[in-house]
């Protein structure tokens, strides 16, 4: 065979083919692309036959042959898209496109959170807004207009982290130890009267045990209005909790001190547990868990955020949230609320 030959077999396999591929329907496409295309298939074969060529010859006539086989895949591609032939591959293919996918694992909220939503709706329940103050607060909120004297010695139970920075009136920054500073927050930038709870994250150079850490979280909660006294803030609490842990728990206060409230008070709920009956690893067998500071807001407090204490009066209480997770939740030891740890997050709900 010489040049011309093969020149005019290569023009016969192209004009052969592409008329062919015109009138193949989907289900003739694999026979046509073995036919012409395949080990075997009629340009493969010619394209063979140039390795008795000179190699200058090969060189040409290669390049046309490449060119064809170029044009024919090329027109294939497009005839299998017009008849559909590429969603007949499909059928072939092992990937199902319409199987469902591997379960996408879904989050949920921090049981923390959830804990804090409930107190903060129970307490919505009772006509409380809800408002918000920073982490990073400035001594006076923190401490100064609640009443602790800069060198009182309340202030070491309430040893904290501070910034490197001052504030704009040369005072110390620091992370807040209690959300008690929403209190003068809002005060100062409120009209009474005023029902608000405010939950957040505390901090306190604290050592970590099963019930302490040097990061938590507290829910405030304050009412100032006219005439607000001890018997609405028993009032409300005892409320809150029977909405929270059923209509038999009980409210117990206990005389305490805390600078910005006299009178002051730890208050306790009968333990959830045991209801009071006795051996209970929960309450110790007292029958009671403390679960809040409260009080009647100190007149010095008022006044400092530039309302009247002849006119108004107000309660305010502090409660630390993981107490009421640990509770809600069956939880013995706080860490595991920081742990993160799938195992256990699954299990609270
Ligand atoms: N802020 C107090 C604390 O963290 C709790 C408290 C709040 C006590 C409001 C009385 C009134 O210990």
């Amino acid at each position: 065979m010489n040049q011309d030959d093969w020149k005019a077999r290569l023009a016969l396999i192209r004009d052969g083919s592409l008329s062919a591929l015109g009138k193949t329907d989907a289900a003739g496409l694999a026979e046509f692309e073995t036919h012409y295309l395949g080990r075997k298939g009629e340009l493969t074969l010619l394209l063979r036959d140039l390795k008795d060529f000179p190699v200058e010859e090969r060189k040409i006539l290669g390049a046309l042959g490449n060119a064809l086989k170029t044009e024919l895949s090329a027109a294939l591609d497009v005839r299998k898209a017009e008849t559909g032939a590429g969603a007949a591959d499909l059928k072939k293919s092992r990937l199902d496109l319409t199987l469902a996918g591997y379960p996408f694992p879904q989050g949920s909220l921090h049981p923390l959170t959830v804990t804090a939503n409930k107190m903060c709706d129970g307490f919505q329940k009772l006509g409380f807004s809800i408002a918000d103050g920073p982490l990073i607060e400035e001594d006076y909120f923190n401490f100064e207009a609640l009443n602790f004297a800069p060198d009182h010695p309340a202030r070491d139970m309430q040893d904290t982290f501070y910034v490197d920075l001052k504030d704009a009136k040369g005072g110390d920054l620091l992370l807040r130890t209690h959300t008690s500073p929403v209190q003068i927050r809002a005060m100062k930038s409120q009209e009474p009267p005023l029902r608000v709870v405010s939950a957040g994250r505390v901090f306190r150079s604290e050592a970590v045990d099963a019930s302490h850490s040097f990061v938590f979280h507290q829910l405030e909660g304050f009412y100032v209005d006219r005439n607000v006294t001890m018997a609405d803030l028993k009032w409300t609490l005892e409320a809150f909790m029977k909405d929270l842990f059923g209509s038999q728990a009980k409210v117990s206060f206990s005389p305490s001190f805390f600078p910005f409230v006299e009178p002051g008070a730890q208050v306790a709920v009968s333990c959830v547990f045991c209801k009071g009956s006795g051996a209970c690893p929960v309450c110790k067998g007292t029958g009671w868990l403390e679960l809040l500071g409260a009080g009647v807001i100190h007149p010095n407090v008022i006044k400092g955020c530039g309302y009247d204490p002849e006119k108004w009066s107000g309660f305010a209480f502090g409660a630390g949230i993981e107490r009421f997770a640990m509770l809600l939740y069956g939880i013995r030891d706080m860490r595991m609320l920081y742990e993160n740890d799938l195992r256990i997050l699954k299990q609270i709900q």
